[in-house]
């Protein structure tokens, strides 16, 4: 069974426990049955069973269905990504965005020579304030005065992109150019995802799928994630100097050379021998529609602390939908100035993230795989107080009373004692602390 799946930057991914996810879906799936990855997120663990099961990934996010896509399908035989390159490179919105924003991309270089001889207000300057898209829309963004500098080269793109402010064509260029990637970066990202929406699947959900990788490995915020643009300010309101490598160094990757490794992963894939379908729904509109024995086996990894997958991947959404979304303000009634990560107005808020919410959640859960008649692995990570982790919404006791009150065989284990037990002195691989993990195994 291959194990060298490369995985993405996604919270909770399980692409270290997949041989232990399979390990308890073999053991309910003796009839070799359909296998619905219920909260799918990266697709890693669809990706990996796919090679024994039929496959039903589910997720909420749109961004999440392109990962599938492109990790479900086979690879592309032939492909030219030399070749792929270079036509986006020529593509005449990237050359028109060039042109555009040439003043900005001329002063966002002087920036980074002057951060690299120790004068870093300029550069932090564009990570704070640097919104085009507040500038062009007379948002309330930051408060406080903009650098004479930075207004010119920000008037200098809005005389010349003219009618063009609200293109999808330089949608990241504008919303998060600045503030996660330079405005250098952020062009490249349009101009490949321009070119992901004027091809054919899978080659699309290919190329989205490796622009994903590269947008994650090229921004410039803490941990690679999209919560929010780095804080370039201690609270007394000096600079953090010790940033200034990170943001020269995360600035100055190149995004096609990042986008042709992921573009390598994702095309040269082993055809597959079992069948799949991708869907982006909420969790509970697909488990009201499966008919009873259609899926053997639930494997369920939903959110278990209060944060928001929507929040962390914001701008992947905003890749996959291609659109130019309403940006949320600091109030919910509209009121007040644009959030300062520039998240989306439609960010989904799951119920598993939200206290009061989340026991029905699971309740519903329950309910509807017992009445499509389905077991269910499902992963959790109970809360150790001294690890300084963040509180999670329910206990493993609280969620086992749920279980209980639709399935009578339900059991919990540990993927730490699992791995121990069977991996260890056969995989130095394994040697990693799972104790942080449990599974709860539901049989019908
Ligand atoms: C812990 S992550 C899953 C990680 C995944 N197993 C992996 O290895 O990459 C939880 C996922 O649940 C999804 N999610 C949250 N609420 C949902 C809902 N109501 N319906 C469907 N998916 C949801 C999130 O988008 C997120 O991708």
């Amino acid at each position: 069974m291959e194990t060298n799946i490369k995985t993405v930057h996604y919270l909770g991914s399980k692409a270290r426990m997949l041989p232990v996810i399979k390990e308890y879906v073999d053991e309910l799936n003796s009839v070799n049955g359909k296998v619905c990855d219920l909260f799918c997120g990266s697709g890693v663990v669809s990706e990996f069973l796919l090679q024994q099961y039929d496959i039903l990934a589910v997720d909420i996010q749109n961004y999440s269905s392109v990962y599938c896509k492109a990790r479900l399908t086979g690879g592309i035989p032939g492909i030219d990504i030399k070749q792929i390159e270079s036509e986006i490179r020529n593509l005449p919105i990237r050359k028109k965005n060039l042109d555009y924003y040439k003043e900005l991309l001329r002063y966002e270089n002087k920036c980074m020579k002057d951060l690299v001889d120790g004068h870093l207000e300029p550069m932090y300057e564009i990570i704070e304030k640097g919104s085009l898209y507040a500038y062009l829309g007379k948002y309330d963004y930051i408060e406080g005065a903009m650098s004479s500098e930075l207004e010119e080269a920000f008037t200098d793109v809005k005389n010349r992109i003219g009618t063009e402010a609200e293109s999808v064509d330089s949608a990241v260029t504008r919303y998060y150019g600045g503030l996660y990637f330079s405005f250098k970066q952020a062009i490249d990202i349009d101009a490949i995802a321009a070119y992901a929406f004027l091809q054919d699947e899978p080659l699309k959900s290919k190329v989205l799928a490796a622009l994903m990788g590269a947008t994650t490995d090229v921004v410039n915020t803490v941990g690679k994630q999209f919560a929010q643009p780095l804080k370039v300010r201690n609270a007394d309101g000096t600079l953090k100097k010790n940033l200034s490598k990170k943001i020269k160094a995360d600035r100055e990757i190149d995004v096609f050379e990042k986008f042709n490794i992921w573009m390598h992963y994702y095309t040269e894939r082993p055809q597959n021998r079992h069948a799949f379908e991708v869907i982006c729904d909420d969790y509970i509109n697909v488990l009201k529609k499966l008919s009873p024995g259609e899926v053997e086996v639930i494997y369920a990894d939903p959110p278990y602390t209060r944060y928001h997958y929507s929040r962390y991947y914001h701008i992947l959404e905003t890749l996959c939908l291609h659109d130019t979304p309403k940006i949320s303000t600091t109030f919910p009634n509209g009121k007040g100035g644009l959030s300062r990560a520039i998240y989306r107005n439609d960010r989904h808020q799951s119920p598993f993230c939200i206290k009061s919410k989340a026991p029905k959640a699971f309740d519903e859960l329950f309910k509807y795989a017992q009445k499509a008649q389905t077991s269910i692995v499902l992963s959790y990570s109970p809360f150790d107080e001294k690890s300084g982790a963040t509180p999670r919404l329910m206990s493993i006791d609280e969620i086992l009373a749920i279980a209980r009150k639709y399935y009578t065989d339900v059991e919990v284990v540990s993927p730490g004692q699992f791995m121990h037990s069977r991996f260890n002195r056969q995989d130095n691989n394994y040697e990693i602390n799972y104790e942080a993990e449990r599974l709860i195994i539901c049989r019908k």
